[in-house]
């Protein structure tokens, strides 16, 4: 995972200071899962890690404070190398609780931003724009909002009303299992995400309730708190619903999945690749793509992979952690995981890149080929069904069909070198560890063993006999062989006949 470019830099450095605080301690019940909810991914990250991306686009990461608590290990060892910070809440006693233990960490920053680990498609702008509307309206607590098509299971937006006007105002939200009959018409839901001024949520957090439900401290509560108090509590509405929509449980999971990488084939388009049927093409979120790149229906290009321009990637190709540079053609079929790929290559169809493949600029890697860290040089080829492991192979060198690198004696992995222009007859086996040099020949079908040198020939094949007629005379015995059973048949049968 990496974190996008920093915008936060135009922010009036006289500003005061803001930090990001991301609630991630909980289990995800509804998940139904093992995993904590935030390491459940989309878009091949962790949610948390998407949530981490947006944030650090606005503050650095080490004002970043992640709050977490069931398998807080297991998160903190993925989450650690993106360099936020972590606070622990070590029972999970609601998103309320949650921030109380954020008290110390937070002293001495103004504000606080406040996202949900579990709502992973809030963009940067938003999260800019909620800070200024917030310092704008010198709120004591400000909430994102949003109107999705289905607000069950969210807690709503009690706005205030003055003379007969709905204000952006706020006197309470309330939680789904406590709503009204009333209430429950309310389309307006609470995002999970605030900005609050330290002092005010500090002074007032204590005095949240455990009068609900789930016996919880809900962060919620802390709105009419400060509205009974004469603080400033306001609403702003999320540009876009989806940005805001959560995570708690599988079929929201997919759904978001869809979201994001609908969002990241948009994107990729409008950067100029061309994606057919781009509701069929699995892209993860950090993957990038040259312009005038086609790729076809049902590719995944996944991790971190990144395509070069006017290449052409076939239908059913998974690319995962992979370098492809500009105008390569990678045709039906191939997979490639932690591979490099130079300009003008061409692979597949059908060909499998496993990790440590690199692979030279116009080489071809054919049909049925396997590979595993090796480095074919430019121009080099081996068209078809063909094994090429821990190698070095010159360029131009062609390598015939059914070849074999015979990496492995039973206990170590041996390397095979073989040089420049050098010619792999078909169905050869190359036994590592071995060198052949430039310019060398092997003929089809030899089992190599021992050091070639440049522009020598290996041959190990019996001599070849040719008998001929051999083929007429076999024919000619099988027939005869034939007739004879069919003969001895009949007899049995007209014997067994005389008998009845
Ligand atoms: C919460 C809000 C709800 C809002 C919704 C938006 C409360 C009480 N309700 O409900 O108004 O509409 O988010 O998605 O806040 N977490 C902790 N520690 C805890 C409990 C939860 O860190 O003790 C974390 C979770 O990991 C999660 C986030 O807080 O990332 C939200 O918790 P969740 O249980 O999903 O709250 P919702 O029921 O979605
Ligand atoms: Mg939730």
């Amino acid at each position: 995972m990496r974190l996008p470019a920093l915008h936060y830099n135009t922010y009036a450095m006289t500003q005061p200071r803001f930090a990001i605080a991301i609630l991630a301690a909980g289990k995800g019940t509804r998940l139904k899962s093992k995993l904590p909810k935030v390491l459940h991914r989309i878009g091949g990250q962790p949610l948390l890690g998407h949530v981490i991306a947006a944030a650090g686009a606005v503050v650095p990461a080490s004002d970043i404070f992640c709050i977490i608590g069931y398998e807080a290990e297991r998160v903190r060892a993925e989450i650690a190398p993106l360099g936020t910070r972590f606070v622990e809440q070590r029972e999970q006693r609601g998103t309320g609780h949650a921030l109380m233990q954020c008290r110390e960490a937070l002293a001495d920053y103004g504000h606080v931003l406040v996202l949900s680990g579990d709502v992973p498609l809030i963009r940067p702008e938003t999260i800019s724009e909620l800070r200024d509307f917030h310092m704008a309206r010198s709120a004591a607590m400000t909430i994102l909002t949003a109107e999705p098509e289905n607000p069950f299971g969210y807690g709503r937006m009690v706005r205030r009303v003055a003379n007969g006007q709905v204000t952006d105002e706020v006197e309470a939200i309330v939680e789904q299992k406590q709503l009204s009959a009333e209430q429950e018409r309310i389309a307006e839901i609470n995002s999970g995400i605030y900005a609050f001024r330290v002092v005010d949520l500090f002074a007032r957090i204590d005095r949240l309730s455990t009068d609900n439900p789930h016996g919880e401290y809900y962060l919620t509560e802390i709105a009419s708190i400060l509205e009974r108090d004469g603080r400033p509590v306001v609403a702003k509405r999320a540009g876009e619903a989806a940005e805001v929509l959560g995570v708690n449980t599988r079929r929201e999971l997919a759904m978001l999945d869809s979201l994001l990488r609908q969002r990241k084939t948009a994107e990729l388009m409008d950067n100029g690749v061309t994606i057919y049927k781009p509701e069929t093409v699995v892209i993860d979120a950090a993957v990038t793509v040259g312009a005038d790149t086609v790729i076809e229906p049902f590719v995944q290009l996944l991790g971190a992979t990144s395509v070069g321009a006017d290449c052409r990637i076939c239908s059913y190709s998974v690319l995962e952690n992979t370098v492809v540079g500009d105008s390569v053609h990678i045709r039906y079929g191939t997979l490639a995981d932690r591979a490099t790929v130079g300009e003008e290559a061409i692979l597949g169809p059908y060909a499998r890149l496993r990790e440590g493949s690199q692979i030279g600029p116009q080489a071809h890697i054919g049909n049925f080929v396997e590979t595993k860290k090796i480095q074919l040089g430019r121009g080099a080829k081996a068209n078809h069904l063909t094994y090429l492991g821990d190698a070095e192979i010159g360029e131009r060198t062609n390598i015939g069909a059914g070849t074999i690198t015979c990496n492995y004696d039973g206990v170590n992995k041996n390397r095979t070198v073989i040089g420049a222009n050098a010619f792999i007859g078909s169905d050869s086996t190359l036994v590592a560890p071995v060198t052949v040099g430039d310019g060398a020949y092997v003929a089809a079908g030899s089992c190599i063993t021992r050091d070639l040198p440049a522009d020598s020939l290996g041959i190990t094949r019996p001599e070849l006999q040719v008998k001929e007629g051999w083929a007429t005379r076999r024919r000619a015995k099988m027939e005869e062989e034939k007739r004879q059973r069919e003969r001895q048949k009949q007899e049995e049968q007209s014997k067994g006949n005389q008998q009845q």
